[in-house]
């Protein structure tokens, strides 16, 4: 289907899917999640994305959210996937798997793609800085809808450590955090963040942030923050655009 690309995501506890209208910005039909493999090996991603891709046939192309810095096609770190993906050609590895053209970038550059083109941030002039709480955190800063890729904010170093370990949305499960403890959690690395970048608007992403109206009224900033639009697709819709 022209104009129709399927969006993966792939992220540390499970790989979300779906076929993406790339026009619209909106998914088609089902989304797909299966449990992340442990351990990530690319063979078994690739496997597990192998049969993603079988229960969502006919995109045109494939985009795919990586939890790594992505550069000069390969992957260059793994903070939170298997060490075997380091200097992947995940791209080639993906397009051989599925006989089909794979594009592949960062997850938080794929959130925040998907957001700024048709989400929290449409329209929105000046610097916004887009996040993902997950079991990292991921970072994607926008000036004038203009995307700076694979930056890492969320290992910004705070209290003796990466801020990922501080105050990701599996440090708020892990330690069974009430909202109130990991807003301010969030509130501090987001009080970092803005005396760095003085942005004008922060978007939070992540499947957390479908319970953004219970933890917002303990997350203080400068800026005003918006919960992604797009819920927790907004990383298969960038995915997917992206391929596009
Ligand atoms: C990784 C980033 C990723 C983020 C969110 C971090 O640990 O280093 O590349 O975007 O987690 O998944």
């Amino acid at each position: 289907m022209a104009g129709v690309n399927l969006g993966i995501d792939f992220g540390g506890s499970s790989i979300k899917a779906g076929l993406v209208d790339v026009v619209q910005g909106r998914i088609m039909g089902e989304t797909v999640a299966v449990p992340t493999p442990v351990p990530s090996t690319p063979h078994a991603v690739v496997e597990a994305i192998r049969g993603i891709d079988a229960s969502l046939p006919g995109a045109a192309s494939v985009g795919f959210g990586f939890p790594s810095v992505v550069k000069q096609g390969r992957a260059w770190t793994a903070a939170n996937i298997d060490h075997g993906w380091i200097g992947v050609d995940v791209g080639a590895l993906l397009a051989e798997a599925l006989g089909r053209r794979a594009t592949f970038l960062n997850d938080a550059d794929a959130a925040g793609l998907a957001e700024v083109h048709f989400g929290a941030g449409r329209g929105v002039p000046g610097t916004v800085l887009v996040f993902t709480f997950g079991t990292g955190i991921g970072s994607a800063p926008f000036i004038d809808g203009k995307l700076l890729p694979n930056t890492e904010f969320g290992h910004l170093e705070m209290r003796g450590g990466s801020a990922e370990r501080w105050a990701s949305a599996r440090v708020r499960t892990e330690l069974s955090l009430g909202w109130p403890e990991w807003g301010a959690r969030v509130s501090e690395y987001l009080a970092h963040m803005e005396r760095l970048f003085w942005p004008d608007l922060m978007i939070l992403c992540g499947a957390v942030s479908t319970h953004f109206d219970e933890f917002a009224p303990y997350v203080t900033s400068r800026a005003p923050i918006r919960p992604a639009a797009l819920g927790a697709a907004a990383g298969i819709i960038g995915a997917a655009l992206a391929a596009a």
